[in-house]
């Protein structure tokens, strides 16, 4: 502890020349809000391995996928990067995009991270979901960290091909091939094409399950050093295409090294904050870290599968205003004054920046009824005959921002 080392988790990380966590990202570890009940992070996760759990059963009865949410967000570089073939010197492993404990110790850009572990544990379908660490500038949709839920199955010979008719002459490997737009070179077309449907159609059937059919949604040919070929699925929200994941055919020397090297897999990762901001409208990335019970409270259902559209709310601080007033005697039971004029009134010239206005106490004094009956030098006293109101103008301000 102290000046020379990083304080992460409980375990302490020499520093070194290539160290550059802050203490205000530090202090983002561990917050966990994927595991947060009812954080919309955490009601997205639980949709999307509800889904899977249902939609993928084995013979056994149990669910094909198996789910992983707490893996520690501090990884090696190697993890990071080399188990993913990403090379030394590649682009992506700077220090101005990355945040390093120190030269081997890193918090994870991506879920990718443990894709070789999981598979070297012996898994051949995972869910995982976790925080990720990329240093970027901050707006309404970037932040320094995010989540993603990162997918992956793998297909022995067997699987892959049982329902294909004469499947049994059909191999997923070939000697001697050329990595094309299509495929790798180890791959055979008709494996690689099969393997690729099955991701695009897991992924347009999980996307379909979160937003009804309504949804649109393409997909573009794209680039990872672990997958190929690779893709990107983006949906139409308000307009306009966003990215919201990536995926691929793994790489067979990702594979290989993980001791899965007879069987072919495809991979995903997506950004639980992006489809979280269009399925619950939610206008701004920084709200997701919000300690506001008024944030919260919306997503508060009973059914995770509950529809929920997020109210925005102001981002002016509450402020807290009382008034005071005396009324007109009533004359022969008529009433002079109703609540509703009054919050008309409010309303008419406060319109949507008012949040509330509530009746607080209303007096009338035992003798004096009206002002006129109030003696000169009990003038001090009118405020006890009054109708007072609390009116609360703005709601409540909702980011926790970092600066
Ligand atoms: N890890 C990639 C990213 O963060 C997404 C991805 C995951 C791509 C799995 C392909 C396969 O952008």
């Amino acid at each position: 502890i102290g000046q020379n080392s990083v304080e992460v988790l409980g375990q302490s990380y020499p520093r070194d020349d290539f160290t550059n966590v802050t203490p205000k990202i530090l202090a983002m570890v561990g917050r966990n809000l994927h595991n947060q009940s009812h954080h919309p992070l955490w009601l997205i996760k639980e949709r999307i391995k509800a889904h899977f759990y249902s939609a993928y059963i084995r013979r056994s009865g149990t669910p094909l996928f198996s789910v992983y949410d707490n893996l520690n967000p501090v990884v090696t570089v190697e993890q990071n990067f080399d188990s993913l073939l990403i090379p030394p010197g590649h682009p992506s492993r700077k220090r101005g995009d990355n945040y390093y404990l120190n030269r081997t110790m890193m918090l994870r850009a991506h879920t990718s991270a443990h894709q070789s572990e999981l598979v070297k544990s012996g898994l051949d379908a995972f869910l995982l979901a976790g925080d990720v660490y990329r240093r970027d500038e901050i707006d309404t949709s970037h932040y320094p960290v995010f989540h993603q839920m990162e997918g992956v199955r793998l297909f022995s010979n067997h699987e892959l091909f049982s329902k294909v008719q004469n499947g049994e002459e059909l191999s997923l490997f070939e000697c001697g091939g050329q990595r094309t737009p299509q495929k790798q070179e180890t791959h055979t077309l008709e494996a690689v094409k099969l393997v690729e449907f099955d991701l695009k159609d897991t992924l347009t059937r999980l996307i379909t399950h979160l937003f009804g059919e309504d949804l649109e949604i393409r997909w573009s040919d794209c680039y990872f050093p672990f997958t190929h070929p690779s893709f990107e699925m983006e949906v139409r929200f308000q307009g306009n295409w966003m990215e919201v994941l990536g995926c691929g055919v793994m790489e067979q020397e990702l594979l290989n090294s993980a001791g899965a090297g007879n069987k072919l897999g495809w991979a995903f990762g997506l950004g639980l904050e992006r489809l979280a901001m269009v399925l619950y409208s939610i206008p701004d990335i920084r709200l997701f870290w919000s300690q506001d019970e008024r944030f919260f409270k919306q997503f508060r259902v009973q059914d995770i599968h509950q529809p929920i559209c997020f109210q925005p709310l102001s981002k002016f601080p509450p402020l807290h205003n009382d008034i005071s007033f005396w009324l007109p005697e009533s004359r022969e039971g008529q009433e002079s004054f109703t609540e509703n004029d009054f919050y008309e009134l409010v309303r008419s010239i406060g319109g949507e920046m008012v949040e509330k206005v509530s009746l607080v106490d209303d007096f009338i004094h035992p003798k004096w009824r009206s002002y006129e009956d109030c003696p000169p030098e009990c003038l001090d006293l009118r405020l006890d005959l009054v109708h007072r109101h609390n009116v609360t103008s703005a709601r409540n301000r909702l980011y926790t921002l970092m600066d």
